[in-house]
């Protein structure tokens, strides 16, 4: 696991490297489509709005296809606040991509388990995730993995923590009754199985969680630990957010090139 602490914008930097990814990725008969996963939240609108740019500016999404990494339980599909209305609005919308190649787990499927199932299939039919990119929660989840998540587990229903439930409540008017109390999301092990994974994380609120994840031993009151035995995995952070990380650890990983 690799610490990218910079005063550059988080966002930028994520989607400049998505974009490179992307230019460089040589559709095969085997391997057609480069595997994105998606995350949303507040860290995301930034990516997502330099991703709209470079998109505008010429990037082509053609041999793209893209797996949200989660979605609420039982939220209308067209409530403002799904993650599929968040998608639509900060990124869908504005760049030339077909519904067929954007993916995104259904909360009011009949049956939930079948549907995570099914979605965890359909990732490994187009060869599994090429580039993960994630925020990361104040107690330390990635997607729906909250603290206590089986380090192996594949896509699943989750039951949000009241923390996650108090920290989401700022999308639905500050009323925490309003915010779902279960999702689906890619499990912790679905995300080890990423070629590449980038958490971004911006901001003071993050900083506890980004200590634990260097300075803790793996454990799974931390979700975000189990990263680090993925073998690409990038935490792009700003100052405040990595002002918890010690001296040491900065020195250590100072040494990897991340923009290549
Ligand atoms: P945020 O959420 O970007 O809205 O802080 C990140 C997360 O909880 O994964």
């Amino acid at each position: 696991m690799y610490l990218i602490e910079t005063e550059n914008n988080v966002g930028f930097l994520t989607a400049s490297y998505i974009k490179n990814r992307v230019k460089s990725f040589v559709s095969t008969k085997n391997k057609p489509y480069f595997v994105l996963a998606l995350p949303t939240g507040g860290t995301a609108i930034d990516l997502y709005k330099y991703l709209v740019k470079f998109c505008q500016e010429g990037l082509s999404f053609d041999k793209v296809v893209t797996f949200n990494l989660d979605e609420y339980a039982g939220l209308p599909e067209n409530h403002p606040e799904s993650y599929h209305s968040f998608m639509a609005k900060n990124l869908f919308d504005h760049i030339k991509i077909s519904k067929e190649q954007i993916n995104i787990l259904n909360g009011n499927a009949s049956n939930l388990e079948t549907e995570c199932k099914n979605y965890e299939e359909k990732i490994k039919n187009y060869g599994g995730i090429d580039l993960f990119i994630g925020g990361i929660g104040q107690n330390g989840h990635i997607a729906f993995n909250e603290p206590g998540s089986a380090f192996d587990s594949k896509t699943h229903v989750a039951d949000l923590t009241s923390n996650t439930i108090a920290a989401n409540a700022r999308f639905f008017d500050g009323d925490i009754s309003q915010v779902p109390t279960r999702a689906l999301t890619m499990g912790l092990g679905t995300i080890m199985t990423a070629k590449e994974v980038i958490i971004m994380a911006t901001g003071a609120k993050k900083s506890h969680a980004l200590y634990h994840a260097f300075e803790d031993k793996q454990n799974t009151n931390w979700p975000i630990t189990v990263l680090q035995k993925h073998p690409r995995t990038f935490i792009v952070a700003d100052k405040a957010a990595a002002a918890e990380i010690s001296k040491t650890t900065k020195q250590n990983c100072g040494l990897c090139s991340f923009i290549n």
